[in-house]
């Protein structure tokens, strides 16, 4: 076709809609994934302390080569998985198997009812954020509240609705020299009538905080009280992948919506999410999945329903991915510790869980979105901070001191780009910019 001086891209000649206008720009998880993806396809030089991929745990990836020969072997498996489509709910089979998972671990008393699968657990987010944030019938914008902001990149753009989402920002408790960590301020939390649920991330991703048994307790009881839902999002939490460094309890009642996955146990590519509530709610889920996707991939569910029969999922949960990762969260601290000496002012974050750190420079002379982009360019990718701090209601001068680090990848390569990080950092202080 001839080109024409006055068209421009299709995406600019289409009369954009209020759906392209939030969902095709620029967004963090946008950045976020993109580095991701290109860092870690095998040609990259990059160190990548960035984005969110699980580690490549040898003990873990023998499992799935068993698993999948397993299938391969046995035909019958292998056509099924791969020639029918599931209900939009799932895997009958994987449904009933996650129920009783739970049941005899945690007494929660499900069914299969309870249980919805979902292509991930970001697009379980989509669906959930969107059931749950718009304008009402009565014309009250409805907003779902996080109580402890910085939180999760990845909701942060998720819903139709502009300003859907609003955060409160967390209370800073200095633990130790170095260190610190969020608390929810129950004192300024205040969830107003058009407040439609609540949500965490435990552990939390950024900070790998974990939230106390007590702090959950009382945002089930707010929750309770004002009957809306309480989401809490188990991606990191028990009782898989279980990469949890202290001895909380998992939680789940009738308010609360608990979403699970299976990518940080090692397989985020079969894109399985996992949503455990009241049946209203499911439902719902099973409903949009329906109308979205039709169903949803099945690989995941055929890959690790006998390891939930046998409890061989616990057993790894506990024995080898939790140990892996407290190990490296250790050993990005002291690498941490070690380049960063006594000059640079910074704290981490209590490592309770998931598999970042999360750095404070609260002298820090530029933006943490710059030394960003001057990491990068030293070949250290991590992720700005300030992605993390949406939805509050007043501006926050933290909000740009702070970055994510992932420890999942390669320890050595963790303690060079903690080398070049100290030695930007420092210059930054020395100029000033
Ligand atoms: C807290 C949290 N929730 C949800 C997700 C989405 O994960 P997935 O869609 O792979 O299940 C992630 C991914 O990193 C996450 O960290």
């Amino acid at each position: 076709m001839p080109k024409s001086a006055s068209r421009g891209t299709l995406i600019d000649t289409m009369k954009l809609t209020r759906f392209a206008e939030r969902f095709s720009r620029k967004t963090g998880i946008l950045e976020l994934m993109d580095d991701l993806g290109r860092a870690m396809d095998g040609r990259s030089d990059m160190r990548m302390l960035g984005g969110g991929n699980p580690a490549h745990i040898p003990g873990v990836n023998e499992i799935w080569r068993r698993r999948t020969a397993e299938i391969l072997a046995n035909g019958v498996e292998l056509e099924e998985t791969l020639g029918n489509y599931d209900t939009p709910q799932g895997k009958h089979a994987f449904l009933e198997s996650m129920a009783d998972l739970l049941n005899r671990e945690f007494d929660w008393n499900l069914t299969s009812k309870n249980i919805a699968v979902t292509n991930g657990s970001q697009m379980a987010f989509f669906l959930l954020l969107n059931l749950l944030s718009d304008t009402d019938t009565d014309g009250l914008k409805r907003k779902v509240c996080f109580p402890l902001c910085p939180e999760y990149i990845g909701y942060a753009d998720q819903t139709v609705e502009p300003g859907a989402l609003t955060t409160r920002p967390a209370k800073i408790e200095l633990t130790r020299p170095g260190f610190y960590k969020y608390n929810v301020d129950f004192e300024k939390l205040n969830v107003t009538p058009d407040i439609s649920a609540l949500c965490i991330s435990r552990p939390t991703n950024p900070t790998g905080n974990v939230l106390t048994d007590q702090e959950v307790a009382r945002l089930a009881g707010i929750a309770g009280e004002r009957n809306i839902p309480f989401i809490i999002d188990n991606a990191y939490g028990a009782p898989f992948p279980n990469i949890l460094f202290r001895d909380v309890k998992p939680y789940w009642d009738n308010h609360v919506i608990l979403s699970m996955s299976l990518s940080k146990l090692g397989l985020p590519a079969v894109r399985t999410g996992i949503i455990v509530a009241e049946e209203s709610i499911i439902e719902a889920v099973s409903a949009c999945n329906a109308v979205i996707s039709l169903s949803n991939g099945s690989l995941g569910q055929v890959l690790v329903r006998p390891l939930i029969d046998s409890g061989d999922i616990l057993r790894l949960s506990k024995n080898v991915i939790r140990p892996f990762y407290e190990k490296r969260s250790k050993s990005a601290v002291a690498a941490l510790q070690e380049a960063f000496g006594d000059d640079i002012p910074y704290r981490i974050h209590e490592s309770e869980g998931s598999i970042f750190l999360w750095l404070w420079l609260p002298e820090l002379p530029v933006t943490s979105a710059e030394l960003y982009e001057r990491l990068k360019a030293r070949g250290v990718l991590v992720v700005s901070g300030h992605y993390f701090f949406y939805g509050l209601d007043d501006p926050w001068a933290h909000a740009d001191q702070c970055l994510r680090l992932s420890y999942a990848q390669d320890p050595v390569k963790f303690r060079e780009a903690a080398d070049i990080m100290a030695d930007e950092i420092r210059r930054v202080m020395d100029t000033g910019k």
